[in-house]
């Protein structure tokens, strides 16, 4: 930490501050939130995107251990938030989508989600009045393609950034932070978790074991990095998940396991870090993650 014109500067911090303004094409992002919100894109007409993933108390996340999809079908592992999803360097818990784009078909065509195929979903919206003159006035276009629906969805998920979090004003030197979260933030540090929890979303950049110390017993197969490449190595390896808005989108861990913030911080100590924290470092680790709430999307504020 060194003083620079009056301003404290922290250059070598291993966690940056979310960029205040993430550029966005604002036309086809409020055309996107408005898809996002929609149940017409699920063959029953009953579930969204925002059914698993709620943006406005959910912390972007589902409340259930396991989501419900079309016809109340339970899904296979817990729904991760959207929030801040445009940096993560991959997307899913097992990283299987490379981008946003390649995302946002997983759940369309997913039959325990939304089942649709693309002839679906542009057979229903081109029924509809409304979204033929949006994406006619958006994309020029007299055919709705489901191309566009992706595009419009991904740039709506472009503006889901929770910038001016207290730790990030913290970090740009704008505000200060109790003792506790100070201390909470110094054990992150030093104990390991910023070895795997860094960078913008303090996580959602590296694909890690759950089960370093302690072998972690799931009760069922979730679709970690070895459903895909069939390596045992890869057996419960997963995308860290971003610790942005962490207070708010219980349960936690990929089976929804972890009920409160504290399990799951005893959770990491045990599995992650081999170590036992007091009560009163779990307590202050707590606190410090509670200062990563950031402040709700501006596009979620605008009228659709
Ligand atoms: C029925 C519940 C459900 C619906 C509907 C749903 N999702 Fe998800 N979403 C999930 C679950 C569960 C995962 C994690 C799946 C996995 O990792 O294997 C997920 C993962 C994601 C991720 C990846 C986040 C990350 O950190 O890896 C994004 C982004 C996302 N969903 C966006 C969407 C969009 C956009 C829609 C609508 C087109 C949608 N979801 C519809 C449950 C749902
Ligand atoms: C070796 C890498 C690693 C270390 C070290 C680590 N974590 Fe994690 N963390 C992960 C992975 C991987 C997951 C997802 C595990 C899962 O769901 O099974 C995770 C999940 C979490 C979650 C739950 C997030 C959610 O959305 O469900 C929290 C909270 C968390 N870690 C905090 C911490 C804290 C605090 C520490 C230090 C005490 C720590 N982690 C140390 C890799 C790590």
């Amino acid at each position: 930490m060194t003083l620079f014109f009056g301003l404290t500067v922290f250059a070598k911090e291993p966690i940056s501050p979310i960029p205040l303004n993430a550029p966005y094409d604002k036309q086809k992002a409020l055309l996107g939130y408005r898809l996002f919100m929609d149940p017409i894109l699920s063959s029953t007409n009953s579930v969204a995107c925002a059914s698993c993933h709620d943006i406005f108390s959910g912390g972007g996340a589902d409340r259930n251990k396991v989501s419900f999809g079309v016809y109340n079908k339970k899904g296979n592992i817990q729904s991760p938030t959207v929030l801040n999803a445009r940096y993560n360097f991959k997307q899913f818990w097992n990283g299987r989508a490379q981008d946003l784009y390649q995302q946002a078909n997983g759940p369309i065509h997913n039959p325990v989600e939304l089942n649709m195929t693309n002839k679906d979903v542009e057979k229903e919206l081109s029924a509809s009045q409304l979204y033929r003159s949006l994406f006619l006035q958006i994309y020029k276009t007299n055919t709705i393609q489901f191309s566009q629906v992706i595009d419009a969805i991904v740039e709506f998920e472009k503006a889901l950034t929770t910038p001016n979090s207290r730790f990030d004003r913290y970090l740009r030197g704008e505000k200060s932070l109790s003792q506790d979260e100070i201390d909470g933030y110094t054990l992150f540090k030093q104990v390991g978790c910023i070895t795997c929890h860094n960078g913008i979303n303090l996580g959602g950049n590296s694909m890690q074991k759950i089960g370093l110390f302690e072998e972690y017993k799931n009760q069922k197969n979730y679709p970690d990095l070895y459903s895909i490449t069939h390596d045992p190595d890869y057996k419960n390896v997963f995308k860290v998940p971003t610790l942005r808005n962490i207070s708010q989108t219980a349960p936690y861990l990929h089976d929804g396991s972890a009920k409160t913030l504290k399990d799951s911080v005893i959770a990491m100590s045990r599995y992650q870090l081999g170590s036992t924290l007091s009560n009163q470092e779990i307590e202050k680790i707590v606190k410090f993650l509670k200062t990563l709430d950031g402040e709700t999307p501006k596009i979620l504020k605008e009228k659709i």
